[in-house]
């Protein structure tokens, strides 16, 4: 090892469970309800309203809301099975599985090398007569540039779903991602920017489609009954409805169910999100600030100014080719953990799958070799910071990209 510095352990995510969240966990069991119940409700409510959204939906993870939310979209349109949905080519694989749960197929896009979200110039290129949605991914904790592909969608009758997994919060042109497409899914798995363990929601404005997705993950449900709230203060013809119906399956669903437990520690984390956002977002702005000599080599984040970054984690590219896999074993051996940023294309069940020419997204194929991310979460001290920053000069001080 050549630095001389005190290692550090700095990971991708990190949690703490405050005093009120032990407090909800413990309100929670203590209330022998663990399914569906109060703190699953003002969680969904709470985050609806935050998003500027009438409906919220948990489920118990991000994937599940996603693959509910399009399969909801899938029925109320009368989308049919082969349909398109328009995906970029850089994410998480999870955004482009659910497009094939729905017995969809998704169509790559490529993406912004400096946002690193769908690029909206090259959406249109990829529309065919079987294209039904775009589903724009807020990668990283920077919102996609929305506009554009919002008037794309009107353009041409297409529906959008915002994948917004890795992204809270935050504003593009004043108003919350999440609130721009039909439906906006999130996820609240570790490392993210609410912790739950596991977990993710779905949010819409359209009752009928709040509805379905209900019913889609407590297996199909008539939606007279889809939890077990719906028959208390229920008497005589109402009461008899719901016996009636309540062990009645109108389509084929899941069981994506969440528990209270996850709720109260999303609901209590919920309560101080301003402090975990600015945290995660003064972190970045020191790691750019200290990392900004470096540019030659490292691309950093880029905030458009028409957006928030809310720094689910902080990505870089390694400019030089080959170079990447070097630097991150360096600050993997210094206790920086790292990740890839997102090779999709390439993936073996995907070559399985798809017979893609990765040449042709130039921008996928150019961050898939040399992106990768770190940490930036509200845990990190001024010191992991400036630890980081040294870590990074010290690789190039010694020559190693030479
Ligand atoms: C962009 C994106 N989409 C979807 C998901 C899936 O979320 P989950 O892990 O909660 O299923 C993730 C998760 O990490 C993600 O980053």
């Amino acid at each position: 090892m050549a630095t001389t510095l005190q290692k550090r352990q700095i990971g991708v995510g990190g949690l703490k469970i405050s005093a009120r969240a032990r407090q909800y966990v413990m309100n929670a069991l203590d209330s022998n309800r663990l399914s569906i119940g109060k703190y699953v409700h003002t969680f969904e409510a709470e985050f609806a309203r935050l998003h500027q959204r009438r409906f919220g939906i948990m489920a118990n993870s991000g994937t599940s809301a996603l693959q509910v939310a399009l399969a909801a979209m899938k029925e109320k349109h009368g989308w049919q099975d082969g349909d398109e949905v328009i995906v970029p080519a850089i994410t998480f694989i999870a955004t482009s599985n659910i497009v094939l749960y729905n017995h969809m197929q998704p169509v790559f896009v490529d993406v912004d090398p400096l946002t690193y979200n769908i690029d909206p110039e090259k959406v249109e290129a990829a529309i065919t007569p079987r294209t039904r949605a775009i589903l724009p991914v807020h990668l990283f904790g920077l919102p996609s540039d929305m506009e554009p592909i919002l008037e794309i969608a009107v353009k041409h009758n297409l529906a959008v779903l915002e994948d917004s997994c890795e992204t809270m919060f935050v504003r593009y042109k004043g108003r919350p991602v999440g609130s721009f497409g039909e439906a906006a899914c999130f996820s609240t798995y570790v490392a993210h920017i609410l912790v739950t363990g596991v977990g993710g929601l779905a949010l819409c404005d359209d009752p009928e489609l709040a509805v379905i997705c209900r019913s889609l993950i407590a297996h199909g449900r008539d939606s007279i009954y889809l939890d077990i709230d719906s028959d208390d203060n229920l008497t005589d013809n109402d009461l008899r409805d719901v016996i009636e119906r309540r062990f009645s399956f109108v389509r084929l669903g899941h069981s994506f169910r969440p528990t209270e437990m996850e709720a109260a520690l999303g609901l209590a984390q919920l309560e101080e999100y301003e402090s975990i956002l600015q945290a995660r977002q003064r972190n970045a702005r020191r790691l750019t600030e200290g990392l900004q000599d470096l540019a030659e080599h490292l691309q950093l984040p880029t905030i458009p100014p028409d957006r928030e970054h809310a720094f689910m984690m902080y990505p870089i590219t390694v400019k030089k080719p080959g170079l990447r896999n070097e630097l991150v074993a360096f600050l993997e051996n210094h206790g920086i953990e790292t990740r890839f940023a997102f090779p999709l294309l390439d993936q073996p069940v995907y070559k399985k799958l798809f017979h893609l020419d990765v040449r042709q997204f130039p921008a996928a194929e150019r961050i898939s070799k040399n992106a990768f991310y770190i940490g930036c979460h509200q845990e990190l001290t001024d010191e992991d910071i400036g630890y980081v920053i040294e870590v990074f000069h010290d690789f190039f001080r010694n020559g190693r990209y030479v």
